[in-house]
């Protein structure tokens, strides 16, 4: 029976970069017993989670509260009106003040540098909802989906089309983690930031195999290819300078047809029409609601290591 790993009781989940490759690992095999029915303890009972998001959530919101009550726990869910965090009080304040009543917080909010200062002044477990910066609960769910469609992640090439953003920067250090091979497809001028692949090439996974690119047809050999919105929640004003740039980045038929053996993945939304057309995401290679479905098993087992009796 696969029991919780005691060295992430009490930790926070602000970036994949907190887990060593055991840790990671430890988690993706408690997710796949979850999934398989073959754990099922309430390391939650008892315990309540605040979560706060600054932005709109579907898939997190909901997998979060169905994941926390399956575990024992209880969740408060507080939106943008709510807790107003930075404007009726510091976020110090309004940590220490959540310390007093919740076991852990989760939290989307705008700004990293935020979730940072929330993270420091709360002595409870913080999670990682989405910031501008990452996305690491979605790629758990990820990795888990590769594991179960694909096998074994070292032998993966992911195949990442798309904008250099939250969602890339937590495939990135996925990929250094784990030893996927991961190509990173851009137009010029939405590449990933610098210092999160510096970041990345000092994880010790061996050599890390990430290449950053412009060009995209760098996708011989992918065994999977991922894609995300072109316009992120908050970047609405730059909806068409972006929409401009991005236009020769649509994962359609024909990028598809030039990775023959790849899956179809988006961590969705999906603005069909725009980075994926409806073929692709409606297609036979599309995994991209197994991966919303992993968002439950591999947060619960998250929760499960964090919430560690
Ligand atoms: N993928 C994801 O995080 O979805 P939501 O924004 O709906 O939570
Ligand atoms: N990059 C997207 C991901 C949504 C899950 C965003 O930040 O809006």
């Amino acid at each position: 029976m696969i029991a919780p790993v005691r060295s992430l009781k009490g930790c926070d989940f602000i970036d994949l970069a907190d887990l060593d490759r055991a840790q990671l690992r430890e988690v993706l095999d408690l997710a796949h017993a979850i999934k398989a029915g073959q754990w099922s303890e309430r390391p939650l009972d008892g315990r309540h989670v605040a979560m706060l998001f600054q932005k709109p959530s579907h898939r997190t919101r909901v997998s979060f509260e169905v994941g926390i009550a399956r575990l024992g726990g209880s969740t408060t869910t507080l939106t943008e009106n709510d807790v107003q965090l930075g404007v009726r009080e510091t976020i110090p304040d309004a940590a220490r003040v959540l310390d007093c009543y919740v076991d852990g917080i989760i939290a989307r909010l705008r700004s990293h540098e935020d979730l940072l200062q929330l993270s420091g002044a709360s002595d409870k477990p913080v999670i990682n909802g989405l910031t501008d910066r990452s996305h690491p609960c979605q790629v758990l769910a990820d990795l888990m989906t590769l594991e179960e469609v694909r096998g074994d992640l070292k032998q993966q090439h992911l195949a990442y089309i798309g904008d250099g953003n939250n969602v890339a920067n937590s495939l990135i250090e996925a990929a250094a983690i784990t030893g996927i091979a991961l190509t990173l497809i851009s137009p010029a001028g939405y590449e990933p930031a610098a210092d999160v692949l510096e970041r990345a090439r000092r994880i010790d996974s061996g050599t890390p195999r990430i290449t950053v690119t412009n060009d995209i047809k760098a996708i011989d050999g992918a065994t999977a290819i991922y894609t995300d919105v072109w316009v992120s929640m908050g970047q609405e004003a730059e909806r068409e300078a972006r929409r401009r740039a991005f236009v020769e980045y649509q994962v359609n038929k024909d990028v598809m047809n030039a990775a023959p053996g790849a899956v179809f993945m988006h961590c969705l939304p999906a603005h069909r029409g725009e980075e994926v057309t409806d073929e692709v995401i409606d297609g036979p290679r599309s995994v991209v609601f197994q991966q919303a479905g992993n968002r439950l098993h591999a947060q619960m087992a998250l929760l499960a290591e964090l919430f560690a009796r």
